[in-house]
C-alpha cells in the first residue's frame, strides 16, 4: 500500500528532495503527495514544483495564533488525504494539539545524535563540546521538542579542522540516507510507535541505519 505523505519545510529542502527521489522508486511504500511550507519564500517550494509535487503555503505570519496556523495546516493536509508527515527543516514549534493529532504518524530529522544536542545550532555546540562522533536522528514527534522515540540514526566522525560547515555537510549526506529509510519503515509498518517506544519488525533487518541505507 502506498501511503500519502506530506513534507513540511521552511527552507532549502534538501531532505525533502531526498524523500521525493526515494519515493519515486518502484515499490517504495510512500508517495510525496504534498510539500507544505510556512514560508512563502522557502527555496524548497520551487524545487518541489520542479519535481511535479503539489505545494501549499500556510504563512504563520498571516495567522493570529499558533492554533489558528495549525488548524489551517491540518485542513490542507486533510484536503490532500495525507496519512503521514515528514518534518524536514520545518522551523515552527508545534502545539500539543497538533502533535497528538498526528501521533505515530509524524516524524522529524534532527542534526545530532539525540538525545544529545536538542534544539538549534547543533553542529556549533558539538564542536564546542569537543565530541569526536556526531550525527543525525530520525524520530517520531512528541510534544517535547526533539525528544521522540528514535527510528534511525547515523554517526560521522568529527575530524581535526572541522567547521560548522564541513561537519554539517558530512552529516547532511547521512540525513539524505536515513530519512528515506525511516519513512519506508513507518509506511510499510516495520517501525511503529507503541506505548511510547518504537517497535521494529518486517523490513528492518537488525543491522541498523548505518549499514543499510535505502
Ligand atoms: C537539516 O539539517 C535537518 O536535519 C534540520 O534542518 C535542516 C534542513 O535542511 N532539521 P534541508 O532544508 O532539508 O536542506
Amino acid at each position: 500500500m502506498t501511503r500519502r505523505v506530506a513534507v513540511l519545510i521552511s527552507g532549502r529542502g534538501s531532505n525533502m528532495i531526498s524523500l521525493i527521489e526515494a519515493a519515486s522508486a518502484p515499490g517504495f511504500p510512500a508517495e510525496i503527495a504534498l510539500v507544505l511550507s510556512n514560508r512563502p519564500d522557502a527555496a524548497g517550494l520551487e524545487r518541489a514544483r520542479a519535481a511535479g509535487i503539489a505545494t501549499a503555503v500556510i504563512d504563520h505570519k498571516s495567522h493570529p495564533t499558533r492554533e489558528d496556523f495549525e488548524q489551517a495546516m491540518d485542513g490542507v493536509l486533510s484536503e490532500h488525504g495525507i496519512e503521514f508527515i515528514c518534518l524536514a527543516g520545518f522551523m515552527r514549534v508545534l502545539t500539543d494539539w497538533f502533535v497528538e493529532r498526528w501521533a505515530g504518524r509524524m516524524i522529524n530529522i534532527h542534526p545530532s545524535l539525540l538525545p544529545l544536542f536538542r534544539g538549534v545550532h547543533t553542529h556549533r555546540r558539538a564542536l564546542e563540546e569537543g565530541v569526536l562522533v556526531h550525527g543525525c536522528t530520525v524520530h517520531f514527534v512528541v510534544p517535547e521538542l526533539d525528544a521522540g522515540p528514535i527510528i534511525a540514526q547515523a554517526a560521522v566522525p568529527v575530524v581535526p579542522g572541522d567547521t560548522e560547515e564541513t561537519l554539517s555537510a558530512r552529516i547532511l549526506v547521512q540525513e539524505h540516507l536515513i530519512y528515506p529509510q525511516a519513512l519506508r519503515m513507518i509506511c510499510d509498518g516495520s517501525a511503529r510507535l507503541e506505548g511510547g517506544r518504537v517497535v521494529f519488525s518486517g523490513s528492518w533487518d537488525g543491522t541498523g541505519a548505518l549499514r543499510s541505507p535505502a
